[in-house]
């Protein structure tokens, strides 16, 4: 009997003490700093953007989207059957105003591999666009980027 009393008052304590400990960390779910969510659609056209017929536009599906910041690869995402990619980065390691200067979406893809009649060689390039943030319950926010807009990059 004294040991149940004893275990139960200890677990009660561990209880309380972990209590502060999850909300000592803030950063971690939300608050300031929330995820950054890098995201788009890719079309099968001559720069990748979207064409005249607007979204009846054929899109760009299996394409390899390269995050490249400084020079780097950093995170890569491939199109899925509707063409979109989406990358996530962790907050704690990228800084939302450093993203938007530092960073561009590369695609080495060819678009032949979309349309035959489109080019063998060269890639697609586009620098990043920040749209908002996204309120996600009361912890998580997130900051949507988009592409500001794909070029043809002949070689690379
Ligand atoms: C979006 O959130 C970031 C922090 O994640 C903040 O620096 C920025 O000012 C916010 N921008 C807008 C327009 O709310
Ligand atoms: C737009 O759609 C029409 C009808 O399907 C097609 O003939 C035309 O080539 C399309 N234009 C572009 C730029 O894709
Ligand atoms: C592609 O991904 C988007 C976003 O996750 C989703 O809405 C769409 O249904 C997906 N399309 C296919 C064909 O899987
Ligand atoms: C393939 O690309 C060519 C040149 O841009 C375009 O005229 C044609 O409509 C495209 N075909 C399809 C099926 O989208």
């Amino acid at each position: 009997m004294a040991f149940k009393t004893f275990l139960f008052v200890s677990l009660v304590s561990a209880a309380i003490l972990a209590a502060p400990v999850a909300e000592a960390q803030p950063g971690l779910l939300g608050g300031l700093q929330g995820l950054i969510r890098i995201q788009g659609t890719l079309f099968c056209t001559a720069d990748g953007n979207m064409g005249a017929n607007g979204t009846a536009t054929p899109v760009f599906p299996n394409a390899l989207v390269q995050l490249q910041c400084g020079g780097n690869v950093v995170s890569t995402s491939t199109t899925n059957g509707s063409g979109m990619f989406s990358i996530l980065l962790d907050p704690l390691n990228y800084i939302l105003s450093s993203v938007l200067s530092d960073c561009n979406l590369k695609v080495d893809t060819p678009l032949i591999s979309c349309n035959s009649s489109l080019p063998a060689v060269g890639g697609l390039l586009s620098p990043l666009r920040f749209i908002g943030n996204t309120t996600l319950g009361a912890l998580l926010s997130v900051a949507n980027i988009i592409p500001a807009g794909f070029r043809f990059v002949p070689s690379h």
